[in-house]
């Protein structure tokens, strides 16, 4: 089976599965990009627009995505791109540890269809999940986005190494220079690693 087939079987799985929040949403949202991407990108979770268009990072946060994905040179079509929630949380409010506990079993099977090189992480509830390798118990003790991002760490994601880079999120971005800045400056150390050619 190809990744993309793999994929769509995961997103029949989810929807099945009935998981918190699914009663309160419109649509699943599970991902968009290459099902072979070596960059993963990994957003919160689904605001109002990717609720109604089952497809994350379409709205506001998403087109500053894009632009600054195209910045960098990258497209949104060679990188992955999903959330730790796979619906829309009520008035888009924090996501509650119950719901990172049920959903993200399905973003780590997410990661290990798409084998990536290097998880960007971004803001802090994905970040947090990532340091804390998937335990969500243990999200509380991690840093904040602000002391780390940039920062290469490689995690262990269900027997997965990885290298992550954490982000500051696009939607806390907009409209402001500094954090554009050093978004633009982090995705050099991005770039920078994905064209190593040994990873590990
Ligand atoms: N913000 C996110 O974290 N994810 C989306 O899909 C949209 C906005």
């Amino acid at each position: 089976m190809t990744n993309s087939e793999e994929l769509e079987r995961l997103r029949e799985e989810v929807i099945r599965s009935r998981l918190p929040l699914h009663e309160t949403a419109t649509n699943v949202v599970m991902g968009k990009g290459s099902p072979e991407a070596k960059i993963v990108f990994i957003g919160e979770s689904p605001g109002r627009n990717e609720d109604l268009q089952g497809m994350p990072f379409v709205g506001g946060a998403g087109k500053n995505l894009d632009k600054l994905l195209e910045k960098v040179g990258l497209s949104p079509d060679e990188v992955y791109i999903a959330n730790i929630l796979k619906y829309r949380p009520p008035e888009n409010r924090d996501p509650l540890p119950e719901e990172i506990k049920a959903h993200t079993p399905y973003l780590v099977k997410q990661i290990k269809i798409i084998q990536p090189a290097i998880i960007c992480s971004l803001g802090n509830y994905a970040t947090k999940f990532f340091l804390a390798e998937g335990n969500a118990d243990r999200m509380n003790e991690q840093p904040g986005i602000t002391s780390i991002h940039g920062k290469v760490r490689v995690v262990n994601i269900d027997g997965m190494k990885i290298k992550l880079i954490p982000l500051f999120h696009p939607a806390a971005i907009i409209y402001n220079r500094k954090l554009t800045e050093l978004w633009e400056a982090d995705m050099k150390v991005v770039k920078k690693e994905v064209s190593q050619k040994t990873l590990f």
